[in-house]
């Protein structure tokens, strides 16, 4: 499942033995997302559901009382307990490589050419309290973290570890979700032509890239918090030959003029913020966005309006790794948020995005033509993976 990241000059090499554990704990995530899980379903629907009827006189009502019941079963506490564990060993079976090749992971950012990709960092921009608060997803440090200018140890361990979480399925450079919409965009406003793109909270690029591809023509801006972050997105993107302008930016207040880009996307970056942030982000997006232009933000679906077990398994990471922010976002009425903000109702969409690397062209043709995407039916795992995104035409 490892094996097929695409290698660029600041990606870390495992030794053989850190290579295995990282393989062996890519296939426990995959095992316990699918047969265990599948097992955990099973005694849901087979067993506790029934007992909560017996006990109540009703189903449960939502993704909390769910929550509740499949809490007090050993199945389901053994495979969170496992879940956490998988999680933890992901971040430790990488470690180790970026520790080894700290001085060298140093020394390229500091040599790192601009010949197709730039830099600009701002040493004013504070880094918002609630990034630095925690260990978002446990990996240790955070994304934040760096003991000298030149170090990029958090960005290291995202690149690799993200690959790793994903099993390989979101393409060679972690980018399904970027390439995805992307594509979406393009097929579903061929008139767009966009001149200015920016991705906002883009950590070390993964999702940015696609739209240097797929719209060659416009410049394309990513900003984060996290300098660290974006020094190694910057080398990264060179040795890609990448052309992307990276700039250390709180996203809650762009240093950007009003109207003036053609798409603002952001990708899983709002699970992430506080509801507050939330709002301001998405303001700002809508400032900066050109009368036209398109925002569009690829989210976890929000899942109240999802069957209730669905909404118990999407919300695990919110109570059991480390994602304090996730389950005030799944919850949020989005459409009516993008209305608070400024836009028109009627210029507000979700969509439900095929993965474009896996989807075969008449799926994903047909999904661009579709004029309403009903998402109460996507969880992890379906068919084929489709991506979920809210957004709206300024
Ligand atoms: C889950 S990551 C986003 C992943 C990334 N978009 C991708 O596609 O790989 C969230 C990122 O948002 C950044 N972030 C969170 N709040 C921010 C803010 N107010 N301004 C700028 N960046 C922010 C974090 O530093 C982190 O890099």
């Amino acid at each position: 499942m490892t094996a097929g990241q695409t290698r660029h000059d600041l990606l870390v090499e495992p030794t053989h033995d850190e290579y295995v554990r990282q393989c062996y704990v890519s296939d426990l995530r995959f095992h316990l997302l699918n047969d265990v899980a599948g097992g955990m379903k099973a005694t849901y629907e087979q067993r506790l559901k029934q007992q909560f009827v017996d006990d109540h006189g009703r189903p449960p009502a939502d993704k909390r009382e769910v929550h509740e019941l499949m809490m007090r079963d050993h199945y389901t506490r053994t495979w969170s307990s496992m879940m956490r564990s998988c999680q933890e060993m992901m971040w430790d079976s990488v470690v180790p490589s970026v520790e080894r090749q700290l001085p060298a992971l140093a020394e390229k950012v500091r040599t790192a050419t601009s010949n197709h990709s730039t830099l600009r960092l701002d040493p004013e921009v504070e880094v918002p309290y609630y990034v630095k608060a925690v260990d978002i997803h446990c990996m240790p440090g955070g994304y934040h973290s760096q003991a000298d200018a030149d170090d990029v140890t958090q960005a290291a361990l995202y690149d690799r570890g993200v690959y790793i979480y994903q099993m390989g399925f979101a393409g060679g450079l972690a980018d399904g979700i970027g390439r995805s919409v992307a594509q979406f965009i393009a097929q579903k406003y061929p008139d767009l032509k966009p001149k200015k793109i920016l991705d906002i909270g883009c950590t070390v690029g993964h999702n940015t890239g696609p739209f240097c591809e797929v719209f060659p023509d416009a410049d394309v801006h990513a900003i984060d918090c996290c300098a660290g972050l974006l020094k190694y997105g910057h080398a990264r993107a060179e040795s890609l030959r990448l052309p992307i302008h990276f700039e250390q930016m709180d996203a809650r207040h762009l240093d950007y003029a009003d109207n003036s880009f053609d798409i603002v996307f952001s990708c899983i970056l709002f699970h992430e913020t506080t509801r507050d942030s939330h709002r301001q982000i998405l303001e700002e997006a809508r400032r900066v966005l050109k009368p036209g232009g398109i925002n569009i933000n690829m989210e976890l679906p929000p899942n109240e309006n999802l069957d209730p077990y669905a909404g118990f398994q999407i919300d695990w990471d919110a109570y059991y790794n480390n994602e304090p922010y996730y389950a005030a976002s799944t919850s949020t009425d989005v459409v009516k948020l993008m209305q608070d903000v400024g836009f028109q109702q009627e210029q507000i969409f979700e969509w439900l995005i095929p993965d474009y690397y896996e989807a075969d062209r008449a799926q994903f043709q047909e999904a661009v033509l579709a004029r309403e995407h009903s998402y109460t039916e996507t969880g992890r795992w379906g068919e084929i993976v489709r991506w979920y995104g809210y957004g709206a035409q300024k």
